[in-house]
């Protein structure tokens, strides 16, 4: 009795100075800004949750939900004003050097060094991680941004055909209209508009053009003849998307792509993601191909998380474990599969990936040796964010109005010009 009270007693001091010891034990944690909300995206980044609490790091969500991120750059610069950042953030492209250029990025030169990223990754990859010379960012993946998704059993019941040209596109897309479905699913979000935009950039002009004007942002090019075709083919594909899109989020659209509601969208590849998370299977319940005209060419959008300088000790070196633990090739074959992507870097085997997946990778290889692989202008890859705002307002604009082509062209030209 007298011994259990005693036991008692210690098991009750043991707990408590276990209390109070614990800030000092507590594990380093990762605060990780980013806006993979959607089916398939929130089970990608869960894999990478899981990883970092396997290394015994915690994670602190940060999700901002909003497509193509536009409200989590916004969410990123309130906190990083208030002179607390997180650990990292998705951020990408162009937009790194301009957190760069603002003295808050981490170098993680130590995890590059460690982990021999030189060796894994292609220069032109590792040079947009780096400012001035040294690594603060780490990639996580390509996305393939020309893909046009479709429900095979859609076509079936409108007795069409998986186009691969405008021509054969408008063919298969009267007749889905005619069947009484929605041909082109679509949400009417501006980042959304300029994704159909650049893709049917892409298809009219070819991925010369694509380069000069999109970016290159030449001038002669964003008022040319081929530029005006562009908008009346974008102008045409708007008469097939129904008179609810407003607004609409790209997972909802891929979704009326699932349950047969609609026929077909242009999205990105993070589209898989959500077939994938419904159990859907490419070839048979989806089918993924080029955007009309696009077969030769490839619009990249690589997504990478991007460290911010951050004081606690433990925070820094949980920033590296992190760092590490996303160009792993575990990290990569896992997240890659839920999130529709296929790995940055050399050495990850397909064998657990996708025909959608050994296309984009296949075509990927093929229209680097070609010269036709491209950087996503709606995806924050081509040009830096004040011009790519001031794009993607007149595209927008463009499809939300009666805006001509001639007229859209002009102030094209224009916001190619934005400071
Ligand atoms: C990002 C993807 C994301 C998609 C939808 C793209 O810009 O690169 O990772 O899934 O937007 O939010």
């Amino acid at each position: 009795m007298k011994l259990n009270k005693i036991s008692a007693a210690l098991a009750a001091i043991v707990a408590a100075s276990a209390v109070i010891a614990a800030p000092a034990q507590a594990a380093p944690q990762v605060e990780v800004l980013h806006y993979w909300t959607s089916g398939g995206e929130a089970k990608a980044v869960g894999e990478l949750k899981k990883m970092m609490e396997a290394k015994g790091v915690t994670w602190k969500d940060f999700a901002v939900a909003g497509g193509a991120g536009e409200n989590a750059a916004t969410a990123l610069k309130a906190r990083v004003i208030s002179g607390n950042p997180p650990t990292a953030a998705m951020i990408k492209g162009p937009a790194i050097q301009e957190w760069g250029q603002e003295g808050v990025l981490a170098n993680i030169d130590a995890a590059a060094v460690d982990g021999k990223w030189a060796t894994l990754l292609p220069p032109v990859v590792s040079n947009v991680m780096k400012y001035q010379g040294h690594y603060v960012a780490v990639p996580v993946n390509v996305h393939r941004v020309n893909w046009l998704w479709i429900n095979p059993e859609v076509l079936a019941k409108a007795g069409a055909k998986a186009p691969t040209t405008f021509d054969e596109f408008f063919v298969a897309a009267d007749k889905i209209k005619k069947a009484g479905l929605i041909a082109v699913a679509h949400g009417g979000q501006p980042w959304q508009d300029t994704t159909v935009f650049e893709t049917v950039v892409l298809g009219v002009g070819g991925a010369q053009f694509y380069k000069k004007a999109l970016v290159q942002l030449d001038q002669a090019s964003l008022t040319s003849p081929t530029m005006i075709k562009s908008f009346e083919t974008l102008a045409k594909i708007k008469t097939y998307i129904d008179k609810d899109s407003a607004g609409r989020d790209w997972n909802l659209a891929t979704a009326m792509v699932i349950n047969g509601k609609a026929g077909m969208q242009f999205m990105g590849d993070w589209a898989k993601g959500e077939f994938t998370a419904a159990g859907k299977v490419p070839g048979k319940d989806f089918l993924c191909v080029a955007a009309p005209g696009t077969e030769k060419s490839f619009t990249f959008n690589i997504d990478s998380l991007t460290m911010f300088k951050v004081k606690n000790p433990d925070e820094q070196k949980a920033q590296l474990t992190l760092a590490a633990a996303v160009m792993s090739p575990e990290f990569q074959e896992t997240f890659n599969l839920n999130k529709g992507s296929i790995p940055v870097r050399s050495g990850i085997s397909r064998a657990k990936f996708d025909s959608c997946a050994t296309k984009s990778m296949d075509d990927m290889a093929a229209s680097n040796t070609a010269g036709t692989l491209e950087p996503s202008l709606a995806h924050g890859m081509a040009v830096d964010s004040a011009k790519a705002g001031a794009i993607q307002d007149v595209v927008a604009k463009f499809m939300n109005s009666s805006m001509t082509p001639q007229a859209a062209v002009q102030a094209l030209a224009k916001a190619a010009k934005t400071k």
